[in-house]
């Protein structure tokens, strides 16, 4: 293909003028490597943008949608059905924890929030308690660019142009602190095991506040991610399960980064012991291949909502998209490929070895933190004074330059590699990310 012009695309969440200035362009990818427009190769330290657990280009993937689009290009789930989504959706069921068996379909992490934030005020509704408004999120969290998503997210920068335009919500605190109780703890292999109290904060301010009674639901991320891998204490998601359960709160977990594999486990739920009422996914579900997300719910909030005359929808919410055939083809097989390629078990495995490599980089200048949890690091690198987020984006333009994929949220550098990846790869990119920092350190101090 031609170079194209650059100009008509609003790229997302994208500094546009400087990228067009100097553009990063790919143009296809296989495995663990992008290849840029100028036949570079470039380690995907990110699994695209958390998605490609199974690597690039999966042939069972392309051959499932292939024939998915050569049988049934495109069917409605409203008001009739298709054999895919039915299937995607049981075998999920089948693998989320005991009593979420119900799977609401849609295209990205942000309509799975928007979805689960309606479900929780339809189910409040439908048990008499339409004064349940109120949502609480966590500083730092994000859970997508909905309406819903940024209200209850707590990522200023997301929310600061829109402000007036929020639903009612309040936030929990960020489980980060680097200097907790005073003590320094910037480096943290896995999960921290002082702060669990953190989460008392939901009781001992948030619902003493606004009393429980107002409360929707509480949703959060097991780990927060798109802050730069903030890991929750031992304990934590504990606590905010046994203090929603006694105000009789809805407790919700945003696993879309979490979701099929990241922990190790399906979901985060399994891998930290925590059952939520809701789980949301997107990303890795499909491999990336196509969009596809959705919203695991309780059987009893599920039948809380089926009432009403039986010739009406009972959740008047759904995407013209919702459970296309396409993204149920890639989910289904991607579900075989995480089962038959023992993906989860992949992940455990090399966990430690991924620690190990990229706590190896707390020797690099100017690094100040780094945490990591399953196949997730934030390496977080001081900020250059007045200009925060100028030393990440810098590092980040380096390490594509030296052959790495990685995200710069803020002054964090963030891997987060496919689950196929080996010790060597794994290695390769703590190599890149050092080059990247080195190379990038003096020109900013
Ligand atoms: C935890 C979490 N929730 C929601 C979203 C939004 O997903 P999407 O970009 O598919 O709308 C993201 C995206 O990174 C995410 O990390």
């Amino acid at each position: 293909m031609d170079a194209p012009a650059l100009d008509a695309f609003w790229m997302p969440f994208t500094p546009n003028r400087q990228f067009k200035a100097q553009p990063r362009l790919v143009v296809s990818a296989r495995g663990l490597n992008y290849r840029t427009a100028d036949g570079r190769e470039v380690l995907d330290g990110t699994s695209g943008l958390w998605c490609v657990g199974a690597g690039h280009g999966h042939p069972l993937i392309a051959e499932a949608m292939k024939r998915q689009i050569d049988t049934l290009d495109f069917a409605s789930s409203f008001q009739v059905g298709h054999p895919g989504a039915f299937a995607l959706a049981e075998r999920i069921a089948a693998l989320a924890p005991p009593g979420l068996d119900r799977v609401f379909l849609v295209n990205s992490g942000s309509e799975a929030c928007d979805t689960a934030m309606k479900i929780a005020l339809a189910h409040a509704r439908a048990r008499g308690e339409g004064q349940r408004t109120l949502f609480i999120g966590r500083e730092r969290g994000f859970h997508g660019v909905g309406f819903g998503g940024i209200s209850v997210g707590g990522m200023l920068n997301n929310r600061r142009a829109f402000g007036g335009a929020m639903l009612r919500a309040d936030h929990l605190k960020a489980t980060w602190d680097p200097h907790w109780n005073g003590t320094p703890r910037a480096f943290v292999r896995g999960q921290p095991f002082e702060g669990a109290e953190l989460a008392d904060e939901l009781e001992a301010r948030l619902i003493a506040l606004h009393d429980a009674s107002q409360i929707a639901a509480v949703i959060v991320e097991p780990f927060a991610g798109s802050t730069g891998v903030l890991v929750p204490p031992v304990g934590y998601l504990q606590r905010l399960r046994e203090i929603c359960t006694r105000h009789g709160l809805l407790l919700v977990f945003d696993e879309v980064i979490t979701g099929f594999g990241r922990l190790g486990a399906m979901f985060a739920a399994q891998a930290l012991g925590v059952v939520p009422d809701m789980i949301l996914f997107a990303k890795t579900v499909s491999n990336g291949a196509a969009p596809l997300g959705g919203v695991i719910v309780s059987r009893a909030i599920h039948d809380t909502l089926m009432q009403g005359p039986a010739h009406l929808a009972e959740l008047m919410h759904g995407y013209t998209c919702s459970g296309h055939p396409l993204a149920c083809a890639a989910g289904l097989a991607m579900l075989d490929v995480i089962e038959d390629e023992d993906l989860l078990a992949r992940v455990r495995d090399l966990a430690p070895h991924f620690e190990a490599a990229v706590h190896t980089l707390a020797d690099a200048p100017g690094v100040v933190s780094i945490r990591n949890i399953g196949l997730a690091a934030g390496i977080e690198l001081a900020p250059v004074a007045g200009a925060p987020g100028r030393r990440g984006a810098a590092a980040q333009a380096a390490a594509f330059d030296h052959g790495l994929l990685t995200r710069a949220p803020g002054d964090t550098l963030v891997l987060a590699p496919p689950f196929i990846s080996t010790r060597a790869d794994i290695d390769r990119m703590a190599g890149r990310l050092r080059t990247a920092i080195q190379s990038t350190h003096g020109a900013l101090a």
